[in-house]
């Protein structure tokens, strides 16, 4: 089969590889018909991710046609699910809590030692993100195997195309779990950093949990122009000072509750940036959370943080003093996909919640490492890639 492979920094290549093959009895193999390019796969791009090997399958978000199952599975053949990018068993102490991306048993044994030793315990498998998520071969490919596809896959109803929902599959729930971290309550002022697809879904979830309003930053017009369609205010950072705004539009409280879906690469020149690039780039740091330190500098006292953004390693001149004083809450994780899909697949269908507006291109699989270039340098005009395999023929 043909599949986006990783070959290094800014190295993705479409390459044939070996079709997957059915390994436990719980897992099903899909023919992908949808799949996206995520921010989360640019931090692979970049090379921020350790434990890349050359020709791993990239992708997290997809979704498709049952084509084959193990004795185990509930799927049937000729189902189209979407697919959770958190790998997990439905069975463990954290997945009987609903906190999927916790489980126990989503890594392979032999691919638990990293996060063991990084974080104290191993987490959830995600699909095509480095060994210390599993090593699992990813959904930017013509089929992949899911594994506790008993657990995680949702049965799509017939006559749904696939841009509505392949967004289930990662940045709906977490621009949604993002917004009820926040703990909103009616009449709450939210500000949102990043306009990317999470900070987009944050931002249409935060309107629909009740908030008044929502401020939006990013430095991308296009970006923020979509926000603006949702309802939110929007604050351009290359223009303007962010506190001092915020400060200006909160009559000097600041927001009730601050919601960081930028993540390790902040964009921007400011002091605590180029120190944490300098510092990534000699191997001596790995994040760059200025967007965070900002985020909590101008949250209320007593305010909520929620962080769907990821980070990987450590951190410093992280403001922890301000946290304490100010007596914040941090909710933050990978998504607890499973535990949102029925509810999240309800609202599209009854016109709730948009997803499409946010796909600013389709392109075929072959085409992938374009799209990974475009999606990298183009942020402004590509706000999400759909690939779909065989699309141009
Ligand atoms: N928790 C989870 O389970 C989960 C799931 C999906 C994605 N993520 C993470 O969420 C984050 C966002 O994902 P995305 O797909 O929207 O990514 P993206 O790269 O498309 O968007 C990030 C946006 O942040 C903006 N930005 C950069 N620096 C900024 C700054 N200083 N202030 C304000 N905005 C700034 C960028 O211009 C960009 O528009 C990433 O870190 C991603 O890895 C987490
Ligand atoms: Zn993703
Ligand atoms: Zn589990």
């Amino acid at each position: 089969m043909r599949a986006l492979t990783w070959h290094g920094k800014h190295d993705v290549r479409v390459d044939t590889v070996d079709d997957p093959g059915i390994v436990n009895p719980r897992d099903c193999i899909i023919k992908v018909t949808s799949t996206a390019i995520c921010g989360s796969d640019l931090h692979l791009y970049d090379g921020y991710i350790p434990t890349m090997k050359a020709g791993d399958i990239l992708g997290h978000e997809f979704m498709g046609e049952v084509v084959e199952v193990g004795a185990k599975s509930t799927l049937k053949k000729g189902q189209r699910v979407v697919v959770p990018f958190t790998i997990a068993c439905g069975s463990c102490y954290h997945c009987g809590k609903h906190q999927y991306s916790a489980c126990d048993n989503g890594l392979p044994a032999d691919n638990q030692d990293i996060a063991q030793e990084l974080y104290g315990q191993p987490m959830a498998g995600l699909f095509g993100y480095s060994h210390m998520t599993g090593g699992y071969a990813g959904g930017q490919a013509e089929y992949v195997r899911v594994p506790f596809s008993d657990v995680g896959p949702i049965v799509i109803p017939d006559g749904i195309e696939d841009d509505k929902v392949l967004f289930l599959s990662d940045i709906l729930p977490t621009g949604w779990m993002a917004a009820e971290n926040a703990d909103i309550e009616p009449g709450d002022t939210v500000a949102v950093w990043g306009c990317g697809p999470v900070g987009l879904f944050a931002v249409q979830s935060a309107f629909l949990m009740g908030a008044e309003r929502v401020i939006a930053i990013d430095h991308f017009p296009r970006r923020l122009e979509l926000a603006k369609k949702f309802g939110a205010e929007t604050l351009n950072f290359e223009q303007t000072d962010i506190y001092d705004a915020l400060m200006l539009m909160t009559g000097g409280i600041g927001p009730d509750a601050v919601i960081d879906s930028v993540g390790l690469e902040s964009h921007g020149l400011y002091v605590d940036n180029v120190v944490d690039q300098i510092k990534a780039s000699t191997f001596l740091g790995t994040d760059r959370p200025h967007a965070n330190r900002q985020a909590i500098i101008a949250c209320r006292k007593g305010g909520r943080v929620s962080m769907p953004a990821v980070y990987g390693g450590f951190v410093d001149k992280w403001p922890l003093g301000a946290f304490m004083e100010k007596g914040l809450t941090l909710k933050t994780g990978q998504t607890h996909v499973q535990h949102y899909l029925p509810g999240l697949l309800q609202a599209i269908i009854d016109g709730k919640i948009d997803t499409t507006f946010l796909i600013s291109h389709r392109m075929d699989l072959e085409e992938a490492p374009l799209g990974y270039q475009k999606f990298h340098d183009e942020q402004n005009d590509y706000t999400k890639i759909v690939l779909k395999p065989g699309l141009n023929g």
